[in-house]
């Protein structure tokens, strides 16, 4: 996607052929800055510390600290201790422990000496699925909002509301959530997102605003608690939102506040559809709100907000009084029953088991 005309992705393999570049998204919307990943630590603190998040996006970052660990030591130990370390890094997201998995398999069975090389391309590979895997989603959703734009009069919105950042620059390009919001404005279908800011680290209101506007297309921002009144007015016609973890049964784990609009959404007879690629499925767990690790943050994420002070400085301020005890799940659960489809590379399908089985596993596209 472009920034001020310039096309980036959100990861890439720096000018010196070796080294991997993010944009460090806990400086935006205030400040572009790329940040450097020059070994294991690095790639770990990245995650850690969100200046990259996304479940799609953790697992491509994932890829590469792996591979970064390779070049200064390709021993099986190694691999033992990079695949703990960023594995340990989010606990939530599935797509870092399907990314870990798949550079393991395919490093284990090689000598050391072939690993880096392999691990590299590997990584480059779960990069370029994930660019590929966005824009079928894209594809398939566009459809729904074509549905949604025949019953309009000519030149009215859609009005799409979606939540926290499920945009390019929480995935390798195109986002999931947004990938059919993409190309329903690059084929000129008049549009108009709901960008919720998503207390407490704002994603929305920091990077799925800043990314839309860069992309001219039109949103408001609007506080997380606005989106049931617009509902209950007519104001929103499609809710469209990400995955950090999808059960076998069609739950789907997201950023926190996701279940809030699902019910609001249920009540007014809005779809509410989930766009996710494959690899956030778990096909090891069934029921969401018991199986899925729920991260903890830190309380300051909470009691203070980020953002641009009066001095021009990128800075905290605290809103709550000194030492108020606080809790911050980062994410929460969907039932499936709230959720009127989901939105992957293969298909829009029900969320139910025997769809999401028979999309995925019983056929060629089966990625576990
Ligand atoms: O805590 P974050 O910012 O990593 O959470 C991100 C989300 O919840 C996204 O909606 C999710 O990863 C889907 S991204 C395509």
């Amino acid at each position: 996607m472009n920034v001020d005309g310039v096309a980036y992705r959100s990861i890439w393999i720096n000018d010196d052929g070796w080294s991997i570049d993010v944009i460090d998204q806990t400086r935006l919307p205030h400040a572009f800055e790329v940040r450097n990943l020059q070994n294991l630590g690095d790639a770990c603190i990245a995650i850690r510390d969100m200046v990259v998040r996304g479940a799609p996006l953790i697992g491509a970052t994932a890829a590469y600290g792996y591979y970064l660990a390779m070049r200064k030591d390709p021993s099986d130990s190694a691999m033992q201790n990079a695949y703990s370390r960023l594995f340990q890094t989010r606990p939530t997201a599935v797509n870092l422990r399907w990314a870990l998995d798949r550079l393991r398999d395919c490093l284990e069975s090689l000598a050391p000496g072939e690993r880096i090389d392999r691990a590299f391309v590997e990584a480059g590979r779960i990069a370029e699925l994930d660019v590929e895997t966005n824009q079928s989603i894209g594809i398939h959703g566009l459809e729904v909002i074509k549905q949604i734009a025949a019953r309009k009069l000519p030149g009215e919105n859609v009005n799409i509301l979606t939540h926290c950042n499920a945009g390019w620059l929480a995935t390798v390009d195109w986002g999931t959530a947004t990938a059919p919001i993409y190309m329903a404005h690059n084929a000129g279908i008049p549009i108009h997102v709901w960008v919720d800011e998503t207390r407490p680290r704002n994603q929305g209101a920091s990077l799925t605003a800043w990314e839309l506007g860069h992309h001219d297309v039109s949103h408001s921002l609007i506080v997380d608690n606005l989106g049931g009144h617009l509902m209950q007015h007519g104001m929103v016609d499609l809710c469209l939102v990400g995955s950090d973890r999808t059960t076998r049964s069609g739950d789907v784990c997201n950023k926190v506040g996701t279940y809030l609009k699902a019910l609001a959404a249920k009540d007014n007879g809005v779809p509410f559809y989930v766009c996710l690629p494959s690899t956030t499925i778990d096909w090891t767990i069934s029921d969401g709100k018991e199986e899925v690790p729920i991260e903890q943050r830190d309380g300051t994420e909470v009691s203070q907000v980020m953002g641009k002070l009066p001095s021009g400085e990128i800075g905290h301020v605290t809103i709550a009084p000194e030492g108020t005890e606080v809790t911050n799940y980062a994410f929460d659960v969907t039932p499936a029953r709230l959720i009127t489809g989901l939105i992957t590379e293969a298909a829009i399908i029900e969320a139910t088991e025997s769809k999401l089985a028979s999309t995925f596993r019983e056929n060629s596209l089966d990625l576990t």
